[in-house]
């Protein structure tokens, strides 16, 4: 291994123990997370630092391109946990600009078993044609693409009885943000979630 990470372990110990002696024990006690975050894979987005928080304040999801699939087990798994169980207040759906994922969706190649999981991305690109066409700029339009598909993953959280419940019965909300690789920035896409939820009622009312 190019990295000794038993040895950064040791050292991350220590300094952990030389902050706070009682530092491993109060983790043990249990985790009251405010905040569910579903980000990307991406091996350079990486959720705690970037957002500066500590463990215990954010339970985390990370998949290809940040998606929220309603047949995905893991995700919905995740979702239902921290909603039912850890009473999260907060969904955060991260994309990031220059995502592999959301790249790989819009060239036509045969991915072997990425070809499902890239299949809704393309599906985000049917949805957003339109607009997602009319820009020449192909990287705009793939920037693009990232946004839209955040803000399509955004309302697959909504279609879930999970997150209608528990916007119902302790105004949990869902967030839409993108991480800027190239500056280091949270962008906050100001997804109006009471709207959406308002627009969507119809078809997918689960309770
Ligand atoms: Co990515």
């Amino acid at each position: 291994m190019k990295i000794d990470i038993f040895e950064n372990n040791k050292k991350w110990v220590a300094e952990k123990l030389h902050q706070d002696p009682q530092y491993f024990e109060k983790l043990s006690q249990g985790q009251h997370p405010e905040y569910l975050y579903i980000g990307c894979s991406d091996s350079r987005v990486t959720a705690e630092d970037l957002m500066g928080v500590l463990p215990g304040e954010v339970f985390i999801h990370r998949n290809i391109a940040n998606m929220v699939i309603s047949i995905d087990l893991n995700s919905m798994s995740v979702l239902n946990y921290a909603v039912r169980h850890l009473k999260v207040n907060h969904i955060i759906v991260c994309g990031h600009y220059e995502c592999g994922g959301v790249k790989a969706a819009m060239q036509p190649a045969d991915m072997g078993i990425l070809n499902p999981w890239l299949r809704n991305i393309r599906d985000v690109y049917r949805l957003h044609k339109d607009e997602l066409n009319a820009i020449e700029d192909e990287h705009q339009r793939y920037n693009r693409l990232v946004e839209l598909n955040v803000q399509e993953q955004c309302i697959n959280l909504i279609k879930t009885a999970a997150v209608q419940t528990a916007y119902k019965e302790r105004g949990l909300l869902v967030h839409g943000w993108i991480f800027d690789i190239h500056t280091g920035r949270l962008i906050d896409l100001k997804i109006d979630f009471p709207k959406i939820l308002q627009n969507i009622m119809e078809i997918y009312r689960l309770d």
